[in-house]
């Protein structure tokens, strides 16, 4: 008795992606399916290929059609990735950069910023993701705080037009989840908001998409290491002894098993306080060395040190981030912070 095509696509729409709570089939994983008597032969589209997930669902399927069609059945997986399949809506993205901390108001939100425009300074073309639930800044910062992203609509789907500003796209939760509601509302929504932020956004051709995630060590961080292919983080923290422990709590968390997403480094933000009209002067208020010394503990490079000017705050305010004023001293340490990366990811 042949076996069929449909009875096969039945048999593997029992087979769940847990990452993406839904099956193979209706996730539309399943390619090039091809039946040949006893041999059933077909792709599996992952968003990559260095997670568990792809064994545990590639045996989960075998199992379902020899049980369905006798043991004597041949099954053959071939795991592909999304970009490998040119599809996805980050085919076009080459490398996504994960700006992390372990608690907030160490400037994530400003490291992460602040990096997309010098990234973009250096020629790259960039995108700018604010994933933070618990405080999406990135309006602010961008002065886009009265503007939503467009619609469009791409091989029949409707998608969502990030917002263009200094040549960057950007897309913030902030436009989607209402920020007014309790935080135990925003928590359960972040996930699927953040999977529409990547999944159902047109970012089209970029170098970088840079993401602002929210602090902590959540479900956020597992769900972006299990459906994307991240190049890697980058971790802020501010000098003070305190703030190690947290680094430490975040550097682990990218580094379980079940994450793999590469640490590329520290930054180590509000390093010293340099103050406007003395540009030339670096006062260590909470001591020096200390972020070169966390760097050192994780055996992570220290990417950059960015010091405390009055600036950045009043920059963030108005809507232009201080990175794009070539001037100052900031910039500066983050176009090094940029040229690093560019360095390691090529
Ligand atoms: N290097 C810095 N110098 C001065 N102020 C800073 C610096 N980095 C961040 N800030 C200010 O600290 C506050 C918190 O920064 P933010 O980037 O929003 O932190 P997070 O995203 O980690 O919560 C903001 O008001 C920001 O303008
Ligand atoms: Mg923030």
């Amino acid at each position: 008795m042949a076996i069929e095509k449909s009875k096969v696509v039945e048999v593997l729409k029992g087979v769940i992606f847990f990452a993406k709570g839904d099956n193979i089939v209706d996730l539309g994983m399943l390619d090039d399916l091809e039946i040949s008597g006893k041999k059933i032969s077909f792709r599996l589209v992952f968003p990559r290929l260095d997670d568990p997930a792809v064994n545990i669902v590639s045996n989960a399927a075998t199992k379902a059609l020899k049980e369905e069609f006798g043991s004597d059945t041949e099954v053959s997986i071939t795991p592909i990735t999304e970009k490998e399949k040119g599809r996805g809506p980050l085919a076009g993205v080459k490398h996504i950069i994960a700006v992390a901390s372990g608690k907030g108001g160490v400037g994530k939100s400003t490291v992460a910023a602040n990096l997309a425009v010098a990234l973009s300074k250096t020629g790259a073309k960039v995108g700018l993701v604010d994933a933070d639930i618990y405080g999406p800044s990135v309006p602010i910062m961008f002065g886009v705080v009265d503007e939503a992203p467009g619609m469009t609509v791409k091989e029949g789907k409707q998608m969502i037009l990030p917002l263009e500003k200094y040549g960057i796209r950007l897309l913030s939760i902030g436009f989607f989840v209402d920020t007014d509601k309790p935080l135990i509302w925003r928590g359960p929504m972040a996930t699927s908001a953040l999977n529409q932020l990547l999944s159902d956004a047109d970012w089209g051709v970029l170098d970088f998409l840079v993401i602002d995630l929210p602090p902590g060590t959540g479900d956020i961080q597992l769900t972006l290491a299990q459906s994307y292919s991240i190049t890697g983080a980058v971790v802020v923290t501010t000098p003070q002894k305190v703030a190690f422990a947290d680094v430490r709590r975040a550097a682990t968390m990218f580094r379980q098993d079940k994450l793999t997403i590469p640490l590329l480094g520290l930054i180590e933000n509000m390093a010293y306080f340099t103050p406007t009209d003395m540009p030339e002067k670096q006062y260590y208020i909470f001591g020096k060395g200390h972020g070169q010394a966390f760097a050192d503990a994780l055996d992570i490079p220290l990417l950059g040190q960015i010091p405390i000017v009055e600036q950045i705050t009043k920059s963030g305010d108005t809507g232009s981030p201080i990175a794009l004023d070539d001037d100052s001293p900031v910039a500066k340490a983050f176009m090094e912070v940029a040229s690093k990366i560019k360095a390691m990811v090529r």
